[in-house]
């Protein structure tokens, strides 16, 4: 974990020293006046304890380690260049070595979405993550869990799902007060909180998206007719194997589309789709599921995994927090 000891306005390159990192700011010093979000950060693994402004004067100790850290300072901005031509170079590395959140920040943010998040309210909160992340696109990386659903509540598809964001912008409004956060984090908080509220297993998730500031192209996004050779090819699009489809559509245990409890996050929806009710004559049972839930039951792939789920929740739980991480980190941007 990085903690960072925050200066706003360093006049040279900054040495920031935590517990187990030695992170490396540069700061040019000409011009003057650099956009904060122009700036790079290495960050170095390093056994040093001491944070240079902790150094209490004519502590003779202390001052042995601040020389030390004057020369690794020293050879830090010698090596600078060539680091951060790695750094921009190899592709990839710049997520690997972003600031994801530390969980003091992580707490505060859960916390405060925690106090909007009810039962009634989660599969809607759910569903808009899905809503988000689920645009994105591995060929060439668009889309993704990016907080542009902002920016798209008026397509067709997110009907229903502005009442959702309105829950969450009181807690966004409130987080921002202190440090801003991202939409995009706070949907990805609200979808695991909602899973957790109804029952179903505590997912731990990375925070620090950046929020993309214009809606993702429209029409990547499943459409409920789909067969389940058309579900898995768009979800094999979006990087997700057989396996993970039928784990993320568990998703519609919670909601309105009868597969047991509404608000119960557990393996009913497997179970359900395994009697095929919607197959009985006439009565609310025929109602049960969408076109894509019951697709899946007649797809021999999709059903070993509806019978395991169906057989053990524990495995779709596991499953459903794995995929759910891998959903939220789509496409992501983070804070660097
Ligand atoms: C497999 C492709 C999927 C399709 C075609 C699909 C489509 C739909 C549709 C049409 C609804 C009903 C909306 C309404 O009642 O007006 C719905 C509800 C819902 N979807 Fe999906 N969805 C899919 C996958 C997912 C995934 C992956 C998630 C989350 C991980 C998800 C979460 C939800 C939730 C929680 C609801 C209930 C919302 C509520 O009752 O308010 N869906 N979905």
């Amino acid at each position: 974990m990085i903690s960072t000891f925050f200066n706003p306005a360093p006049p040279c390159n900054v040495a920031v020293v935590s517990s187990s990192f030695l992170r490396f700011k540069f700061i040019p010093k000409f011009p003057a006046t650099v956009p904060l979000s122009s700036l790079s950060t290495v960050s170095f693994r390093a056994k040093t304890t001491v944070n240079r402004s902790l150094c209490a004067p004519g502590d003779a100790s202390v001052q042995t380690d601040f020389c030390l850290l004057k020369k690794r300072e020293f050879v830090f901005s010698a090596a600078l260049p060539f680091l951060l031509i790695l750094h921009e170079s190899v592709e990839g590395f710049k997520a690997e070595a972003a600031e994801r959140l530390d969980k003091r920040e992580v707490e505060r943010i859960r916390e405060e979405v925690r106090k909007v998040v009810t039962k009634g309210r989660a599969p809607g909160l759910l569903r808009l993550v899905f809503h988000d992340a689920g645009t994105f696109e591995t060929n060439d990386t668009s889309g993704g869990m990016n907080g542009s659903i902002i920016h798209e509540l008026d397509r067709p598809e997110n009907k229903g799902l502005k009442k959702s964001v309105k829950i969450l912008q009181e807690a966004k409004s409130t987080l921002d007060l202190i440090r801003p956060v991202s939409w995009a984090d706070v949907i990805v908080v609200a979808g695991a909180e909602a899973v957790s509220i109804c029952g179903g297993p505590s997912i731990a998730v990375d925070l620090g998206r950046l929020d993309s500031e214009k809606p993702d192209l429209e029409g990547k996004l499943p459409e409920e007719s789909l067969d389940a050779v058309g579900l898995k090819q768009i979800f094999s699009r979006k990087g997700f194997s057989t396996r993970e489809l039928v784990a993320l559509s568990g998703a519609h245990t919670i909601g309105g589309k009868g597969f047991g409890s509404p608000v119960v996050f557990d393996n009913a929806y497997f179970k359900i789709l395994l009697e095929k009710p919607w197959s009985s004559n006439g009565g609310m049972s025929s109602m049960i599921g969408l076109p894509s839930d019951r697709a899946l039951a007649d797809d021999d792939e999709c059903l070993r995994w509806i019978k395991e789920y169906a057989k053990d929740q524990n495995v779709f739980f596991e499953d459903f927090q794995n995929a759910y991480i891998k959903l939220v980190n789509s496409g992501a941007k983070w804070r660097s």
